[in-house]
Formats: C-alpha cells, sequence, structure tokens
C-alpha cells in the first residue's frame, strides 16, 4: 500500500494543514519529516479551528498514528505545551510516535537564532526566530542533541558542555550576550525526558512495518518548494529539505515506497521573511488578497507578502519534487477579480525565460511576465464539483493545471475540511 509525500509547492503556507486533514480519515499514520516549531499548520473542523506547529496534522483524524520523524528538530517545550494545548481540547495524543534520531533545539539555538539575525540587519533572512537554522547546523556539524540523548544523563551532560565551550564565546565576545549555564540547560532537559520516554520509538521500523502491512502513510512537509535549502531561494530559506526527496531522509522510508506525490499550490502566492518574489504586488490588489485571504503567519503573527500565481514556480515545483497532483487551495480567495493575472514566464535582461533561473542574481531581478484570465464573480464556496463552478473559474484551473504540468485532483473553496471540490482520488 503506498506512501504518499504531500508538499508544499511554493514559500510554504499553501494549506498543508487542510490537506492533511482532509486525507486523515483515509490513512494510518501521517509523518512529519522536517522543520519543526517554525511551521504553522491550520486545520479547521467544523467550528474548531486548530494551530499545529510540531504535530502532524494528522493528529486530529482519531484513527491516524502521528509520528515525529528522524529529520524534525523539536523544541521540547513546544512539543509539550502543544500537547497539552490538545488534550485540554479533547485531542487524543497518546498514539503520537517520536524518533530517537530527531534532533533537540535548545535555549542556545534560539538566542543564536535571534542574535545572527539582529546582526544581519537589513541583510537578514526574517526567520521564525525558533532557533532552526542553528539546531540544523549542529546537526550537520555533528554537535547536535537527539532525542535519545535526554536519557542518558552523563552523556547529555557532555553534549551540552561541548555545544555551550564555543557557542557560549561567540554569544559572549562576539554578540555582546550573557553565557548560557550548561547546568540549567542540563536540568531543564532532564526534566522533559520522562515526559517524552512513553513517545519514543523505532519510527523507521514502524513505518516499514505498517507499509509491509498494507498501511497507508501520509508524510506531510513543512514549509514549501522555494525554503528548502537545496532547491529554494538560497540563502532566504529554510535549513531543512521540504521538498519530496526529504521526506526519505526525514524517516527512512525508501523513495521506492513512495507512490504518490501531491504539490499543494496556492491559487496565488504568499511568502512571510525576506528574499525575492517576482509577482509581489505592492499595491491595493495585493492588500485586497491578504485581507480577503486572511494572510497573516500563524506561527509569528507577520503579514504574509502577497502576490498573482506564478506558473514559474509551480512548474519547478513538479520538476524538483516529481510531483504526481496538485492540489490547489483558496481558489475562493481570487472571486470578485475582473481579470486574473498570472505569471507565464519571466523577462531577465530582455530575454524571455521559461524556467526558475539557478543563478541567485537573475531570479533576484526577473520580471513577471502576465498573461491576464478572465475572473468570475459568483460565490464559489459551497461548489462540491468542479462542473459546479463558474465557467471562468473552470478555465482558470484549466490554464494553471496545463502551465504546471501536472494534474490538479483537489481544489479549494474554503478553509474547512468539507469546503473541498475532489476531482481524482488520491488513495
Ligand atoms: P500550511 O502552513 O500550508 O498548513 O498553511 P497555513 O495554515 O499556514 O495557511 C493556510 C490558511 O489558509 C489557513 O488559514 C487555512 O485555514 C486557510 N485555507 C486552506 N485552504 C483554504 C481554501 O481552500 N480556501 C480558503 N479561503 N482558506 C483556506
Ligand atoms: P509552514 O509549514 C512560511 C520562512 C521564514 C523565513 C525562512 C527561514 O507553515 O508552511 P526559519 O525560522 O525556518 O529559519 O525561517 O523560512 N518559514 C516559513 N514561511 N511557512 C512556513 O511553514 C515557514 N517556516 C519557515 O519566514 O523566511
Ligand atoms: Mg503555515
Amino acid at each position: 500500500m503506498p506512501a504518499l509525500v504531500l508538499v508544499g509547492a511554493q514559500w510554504g503556507d499553501e494549506g498543508k494543514g487542510k490537506a492533511t486533514d482532509l486525507l486523515g480519515g483515509s490513512v494510518d499514520y501521517v509523518v512529519r519529516y522536517q522543520g519543526g516549531n517554525n511551521a504553522g499548520h491550520t486545520v479547521v473542523i467544523g467550528d474548531q479551528k486548530y494551530a499545529l506547529h510540531l504535530l502532524p496534522s494528522g493528529i486530529l483524524s482519531p484513527n491516524v498514528v502521528p509520528v515525529i520523524g528522524n529529520g524534525v528538530v523539536i523544541d521540547p517545550g513546544v512539543l509539550l505545551s502543544e500537547l497539552k494545548g490538545l488534550d485540554e481540547r479533547g485531542i487524543d495524543t497518546s498514539k503520537l510516535l517520536i524518533s530517537g534520531n530527531a534532533h533537540l533545539i535548545t535555549p542556545y539555538h534560539r538566542t543564536l537564532d535571534k542574535v545572527t539575525e539582529r546582526f544581519l540587519g537589513k541583510r537578514r533572512i526574517g526567520t521564525t526566530g525558533r532557533g532552526i537554522g542553528p539546531a540544523y547546523a549542529d546537526k550537520i556539524n555533528r554537535v547536535g542533541i537527539r532525542v535519545q540523548d535526554l536519557f542518558d544523563e552523563s552523556i547529555l551532560r557532555q553534549k551540552i558542555e561541548a555545544a555551550l565551550h564555543d557557542k557560549n564565546q561567540l554569544l559572549v565576545k562576539l554578540y555582546n550576550r550573557r553565557a548560557i549555564p550548561a547546568e540549567l540547560v542540563l536540568e531543564e532537559y532532564l526534566g522533559y525526558a520522562d515526559k517524552i520516554k512513553p513517545y519514543l520509538a523505532d519510527t523507521t521500523l514502524v513505518l516499514d512495518e505498517a507499509l509491509k502491512a498494507n498501511k497507508v502513510v501520509l508524510l506531510e512537509g513543512g514549509q514549501g518548494t522555494l525554503l528548502d535549502v537545496d532547491h529554494g531561494t538560497y540563502p532566504f530559506v529554510t535549513s531543512s529539505n521540504p521538498t519530496s526527496g526529504g521526506a526519505c531522509t526525514g524517516s527512512g522510508i525508501g523513495p521506492t515506497k513512495i507512490d504518490r506525490v501531491i504539490g499543494i499550490l496556492k491559487a496565488y502566492t504568499t511568502r512571510v521573511g525576506s528574499g525575492p518574489f517576482p509577482t509581489e504586488l505592492l499595491d491595493a490588489d495585493g492588500d485586497a488578497l491578504r485581507r480577503i485571504g486572511g494572510e497573516r503567519g500563524v506561527t509569528t503573527g507577520r503579514d504574509r507578502r502577497c502576490g498573482w500565481f506564478d506558473a514559474v514556480i509551480a512548474r519547478y515545483a513538479t520538476r524538483v519534487n516529481g510531483l504526481t497532483d496538485f492540489f490547489l487551495t483558496k481558489l475562493d480567495v481570487l472571486t470578485g477579480w475582473e481579470q486574473i493575472p498570472v505569471c507565464v514566464a519571466y523577462e531577465i535582461d530582455g530575454q524571455r525565460v521559461e524556467e526558475l533561473p539557478y543563478n541567485q542574481s537573475d531570479f533576484h531581478h526577473a520580471k513577471p511576465i502576465y498573461e491576464n484570465l478572465p475572473g468570475w464573480s459568483e460565490d464559489i464556496s459551497k461548489a462540491k464539483t468542479f462542473a459546479e463552478l463558474p465557467k471562468n473559474a473552470q478555465a482558470y484551473v484549466k490554464a494553471l493545471e496545463e502551465m504546471s504540468g501536472a494534474p490538479i485532483s483537489a481544489i479549494g473553496v474554503g478553509p474547512g475540511r468539507t469546503e473541498t471540490i475532489e476531482i481524482n482520488s488520491f488513495l
């Protein structure tokens, strides 16, 4: 039975939480494979709204086993408070499984994230300040602390002391901050051990056995393709691999087991933080998209930058993720525009360019070439089938599909679970 990957096709916040929740009734496991609590995934069920940061959105579906894979970076304080928040709302969180190989975010990662951003000034990335980059840097540098280290006091002590040895030099001598005492971090983190132990599992083995037993595994990405540290708009990216390859390394599921890769694609474009964004609108249309689409960050509360749909990016997402399908979200937000511009290519130094330029400087001065598509004014939020959409909305979806290189298999027409048009089944 299949493993499916669900990945953001743009700069994050495409509606991955809603898409995961929609499939929650038909899957057995939902796995987060990268990122951490920089993510903010919204799920709306009836009149209840949930914002998930570290936990897989599948935790809201009663029969799903939620898994935090080895590729995730975990801030244990955030994890426990998120679990408590859900428990208080009557959600059963007891089935959660956490990989012992996942790395931990510590107070010094959060501090370093904030001070390095401050020192970058105008060149800052606009991170979420959650310590994501410094925690992944330690992982790659082989000085990270993993979930399994929490259960061996002497190892934990050694690792924290070793990590703080040079980080405190940096904090004090370079950044003018107070040193962080290793003893304090040790005490705090030892306090998490008993609370986290019940969830600890050999998640790669569990997932392999699940697939062998014909269970369905959904891998839920955080962030999005253009925020990928390898394939995104570097350096204005996150420090992990949201793209589909990251689903394999971040979960321990081999590529031959993955049947379907679904790109979550907003019917327009948004971005939070710094970095190039060719179709960004700094005018009344941008304000309208932000207002109607409720484009405000779930994690940091920052206003999202908004712009028209960019087909160059969608094509790129199809390519680097090997997408088999798109889930087009927020089509309802575009209701009411007479004409809807769609970026079909870029102009770079007088040349028409159809594919995302690999050169960062070229992308920085790419100008969108727009095609205007006719809009619609009818309310589409109650539409249940493609045929119920106004003709111009149908044509908009078909045009996006043609430009983007993979079939659009579902369309979101509102934030709720039921506000979805299913065209091709994902399972
Ligand atoms: P994620 O990070 O990819 O899970 O996306 P976010 O939750 O950060 O942002 C998506 C926002 O759009 C949330 O507020 C969702 O409730 C909302 N949303 C998702 N799909 C739709 C849709 O089809 N229509 C509308 N109007 N809102 C949607
Ligand atoms: P979800 O999963 C949108 C952005 C930050 C910043 C850059 C690096 O909800 O789609 P980081 O804290 O990761 O080092 O910040 O990445 N970013 C996101 N933008 N959605 C997200 O997650 C994001 N997670 C990180 O704004 O520009
Ligand atoms: Mg989000």
